[in-house]
Formats: structure tokens, C-alpha cells, sequence
């Protein structure tokens, strides 16, 4: 029998709720389509400022090596909100991917359709987008620093991009949009960024390669207003790590519940990174109240993306919009369904999944 490894890193705040049926319905895909698991946990953000001093301890780094994939809860809370910026539990999230060199993030984002009545968009019924964000590069990575010019107080962050970054990121995309519709937006405000320039440029000379994809190149002003005027028109929208992460959380809303959605930071090889979209919620942690749909999706995309299971992975997707229709979490319209709590929802994927 197959056996994988994977990296659990849990986390803060809901992380470690979301992650533990997560786990399970790994586990139970395992049983049904004939492989197993071996689980190794390590600390990340808070939990490793508190525990190891620093917010990615060696150690969870050489976990991951070790595995073929690594699921994460969610980094951060009020608690560490003080600290500087290097320390904080967000560094330890930039670190880890910077460091595992995942510099692909892909984030789907479809309205589902028991929950169509979700969107605050009243044409979004039909999107279902995939937003493909540069991760290890641009004004995340860039130089960054304190001044005093004539003595004022300023500050400085640097967007950097080179060819080959641009190009690997680009192909990721276009890769992707010739698995899904065929479309592809790129994103960048080249009439004033001399990087988005270069990726414009970039961008139009890897799409002959692809003369398949139907590509357009919006900026991202536009295209934040076009996402909300024609949700259903766009497939693929690639952007830089800066423009993608405003973006994917627009995309976000557009489905009506971020509660539901995944994410994948890919690197050259088969290793990934999954975790969901939603962040920590210090404010409903211990509570049983979060929704761990968006971290199971995230493993159905870890069992397609880094371990090849594509059957498992559809069955879990499959499970995850049954237990849409018999119950929900406080985070979604009930419909008239049953609440349940974290635990109870993981339940129903169970149930859905035998
Ligand atoms: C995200 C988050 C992170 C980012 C933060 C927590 C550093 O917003 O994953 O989108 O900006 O990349
Ligand atoms: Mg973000």
C-alpha cells in the first residue's frame, strides 16, 4: 500500500479545530481508495513564537522536507499583534513559503450552489474563477526600510520582478487555464509600474506558447471593478503576489462565504502547501464554531495536486457539497438546515464520504 507523509502545521486561533477533521477525512480517503497516511505536527506562527521563540522554528521546516505535502490551520491573533514585523506569525507564513520555494498560489474561488443566495453580487451565480498569485516574489520580498529625509520620518517597500520569476508564474497559470476554460486575465498596472510593464511584456510572449488560451491583460483597478461587473466571464486571473492577494479575497466575497475556500502554494516539484483561505478568528476559537469546509477542501486539492489522487480528491469535493445539504455552520445561511458546530460538519463529510 501507498504511504504518504504529510506535514500537519495547525497553527493559531481555529487552526487546530480545522485541521483535526480535516485529518480525518484524509484518513477516510485513504481507507476507501487504498493508501495511508503518516501525520507529522509542527509549529508555525503564534504557536512557535510561544513555544520555540521564533515564528518557524528549523524544525517545522525540516518536517516539511521530509513530507509530500504540508496542510496548515491559520497563523496569528491579538496576542502577537505587537510585535515587530519580522516576529510577528505572519513571518513565519512569508518564511515558510519563501523558503520551500512555493512561489505558485493557487486560489479557487466558485459560488456553490447551495448557497447561491450567498453572494452580496447578484450576478455571481455563475463565477468560478481561479486566482493564480505570485507568492515568493514582488513587494512581499522586495527591500524594505525606515528613513528620515530633511528630517521627516518615511518609509519604503520595493516591487522587484525578473523575467524568469514572471515567466514560471505565467506558464503555472496558463497551464492551469488549459485544464479549465481556456481563459486567461493577467493583471498589473502597467501604465504606471515599470515592473508591470516587464510582466506585461512577459506575460504576452509566454502566451504564444499557449496560442490555445484566450488571454486578456487588465489593470488591476479595472479589474477589480470587472470581477464584480462579470464575475462569470473570468477562468484564470494571474497577478502578482501584491495584486493577488486583494484580489483572491475579493474573489472571496464574490463566492459568498470565505468559510468555504482552499488554497495551494506550489513549488517546482510535486510538494505543496495547502491551507484554507480564512485566516485564524481569534474571536471564535475553542468555541466548536468554525467551518472546516475550506481546510477539507484544502486537503482534497493536496490530494490532487501533490499526492496525484484524483479520484479521492473528487469523492471528498463530492462529500463536502453533500453535507451542504443537510447541514451548516454559523458562517453560512442555515436555509432552514441544521447549525452545527466545527466537529459535527467534519461528521457529515464522514458520512458523506462512506
Ligand atoms: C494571505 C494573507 C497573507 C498574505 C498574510 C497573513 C501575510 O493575507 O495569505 O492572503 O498577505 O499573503
Ligand atoms: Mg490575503
Amino acid at each position: 500500500m501507498k504511504e504518504y507523509r504529510i506535514a500537519l502545521l495547525p497553527g493559531d486561533g481555529i487552526g487546530p479545530e480545522v485541521v483535526a477533521p480535516a485529518v480525518q477525512a484524509l484518513e477516510a480517503a485513504g481507507r476507501l481508495f487504498g493508501f495511508s497516511l503518516r501525520f507529522e505536527t509542527a509549529r508555525i506562527g503564534g504557536a512557535a513564537i510561544d513555544a520555540d521563540g521564533t515564528p518557524l522554528p528549523e524544525e517545522t521546516l525540516a518536517v516539511c522536507r521530509r513530507s509530500d505535502a504540508a496542510l496548515m490551520g491559520a497563523v496569528g491573533g491579538p496576542k502577537w499583534d505587537t510585535l515587530p514585523g519580522d516576529r510577528r506569525p505572519e513571518a513565519g507564513l512569508l518564511g515558510i513559503r519563501g523558503a520551500l520555494g512555493l512561489f505558485a498560489n493557487l486560489r479557487p474561488a466558485k459560488v456553490f450552489s447551495p448557497l447561491a443566495d450567498a453572494s452580496p453580487v447578484k450576478n455571481a451565480g455563475q463565477m468560478d474563477v481561479l486566482v493564480v498569485r505570485e507568492l515568493t516574489g514582488g513587494i512581499y520580498f522586495g527591500r524594505r526600510g525606515r528613513l528620515t529625509q530633511d528630517g521627516v520620518a518615511a518609509a519604503f517597500d520595493t516591487e522587484q520582478y525578473s523575467v524568469p520569476e514572471i515567466e514560471r508564474i505565467a506558464r503555472a497559470a496558463f497551464d492551469a487555464a488549459a485544464r479549465r476554460r481556456g481563459k486567461l486575465a493577467s493583471v498589473d498596472k502597467a501604465n504606471v509600474l515599470e515592473s508591470s510593464r516587464l510582466w506585461r511584456e512577459t506575460v504576452t510572449r509566454v502566451a504564444r506558447e499557449y496560442p490555445q488560451i484566450e488571454t486578456e491583460h487588465l489593470y488591476v483597478d479595472n479589474a477589480a471593478m470587472q470581477l464584480i461587473r462579470r464575475p462569470g466571464s473570468f477562468d484564470v486571473v494571474l497577478a502578482s503576489n501584491l495584486f493577488g492577494d486583494i484580489l483572491s479575497d475579493e474573489a472571496a466575497m464574490l463566492s459568498g462565504s470565505i468559510g468555504l475556500l482552499p488554497s495551494a502554494s506550489l513549488g517546482a516539484g510535486a510538494f505543496g502547501l495547502y491551507e484554507p483561505v480564512h485566516g485564524s478568528a481569534p474571536d471564535i476559537a475553542g468555541q466548536d464554531r468554525a467551518n472546516p469546509l475550506a481546510t477539507i477542501l484544502s486537503a482534497a486539492m493536496l490530494l490532487r495536486h501533490s499526492l496525484g489522487e484524483t479520484a479521492a480528491a473528487d469523492r471528498l469535493e463530492a462529500a463536502v457539497d453533500a453535507a451542504l445539504a443537510v447541514c451548516r455552520t454559523p458562517d453560512l445561511p442555515a436555509a432552514g438546515l441544521p447549525v452545527v458546530g466545527t466537529a459535527a460538519m467534519g461528521e457529515a463529510v464522514l458520512d458523506a464520504l462512506r
